[in-house]
């Protein structure tokens, strides 16, 4: 249980296919998060995003707004006004490709969180399987962190590393990758919401 035995009310955040938020979805309904997390709302700024679908059919609120044209305030600004009647303790960022503004940010000191593909101290950005790739090197590390005003340099929450030896083709490095984050990225969830 968390501190004050109440489950984290949780925003996830998406932009596309949802795989990590279905795998937090599943560790709530049944694993590691049982009783720690409520998903209280998915978003996405691309309303054709297929993880909303997934949500849709766990019954759990979505929210969608086209972030294509907007400045990235005046974005942000209606995403926090579409948060807003949810209120959420933690707003989780899974595969949602947008750079959040300052104000954003600020909006949630310490309350959001991403997953990156990569060890941020060394790839920012997109890319991070390609990056692994490429580079043909033999481990990479998934990250989890806090998001700050930077591009994935917030503090690490917890991180790690995926095994790429034998790996043949980018669609390897993905596979193997995300077969740790979708472990990974409960695993961090959980210790943020037991220690806070
Ligand atoms: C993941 O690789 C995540 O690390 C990155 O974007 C991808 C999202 O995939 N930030 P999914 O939408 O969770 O399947």
């Amino acid at each position: 249980m968390s501190k004050n035995n109440l489950p984290k009310r949780i925003a996830i955040l998406i932009s596309g296919r949802g795989s990590n938020m279905q795998a937090i979805l599943q560790e709530i309904d049944h694993g590691i998060l049982r009783g720690l997390a409520q998903p209280v709302l998915v978003f996405s700024n691309n309303p054709a995003a297929p993880g909303l679908e997934i949500a849709q059919a766990k019954e759990i609120p979505t929210q969608s707004l086209s972030s294509k044209g907007f400045k990235r305030s005046t974005f942000d600004k209606k995403v926090i006004d579409i948060l807003e009647p949810y209120q959420p303790d933690l707003i989780v960022l899974a595969g949602y490709m947008r750079i959040l503004s300052p104000l954003f940010i600020q909006h949630y000191p310490k309350k959001i969180i991403n997953i990156h593909p990569a060890d941020t101290k060394e790839h920012q950005g997109l890319g991070g399987y390609e990056w692994a790739y490429e580079n043909q090197l033999k481990e990479t590390k998934i990250t989890v962190h806090y998001v700050d005003e930077g591009l994935d340099t917030g503090s690490i929450i917890q991180q790690e590393i995926v095994d790429l030896q034998g790996v043949e083709s980018l669609e390897d490095v993905e596979k193997r990758g995300l077969a740790v984050e979708h472990k990974l990225y409960s695993k961090a969830l959980k210790a943020i919401i037991t220690t806070k």
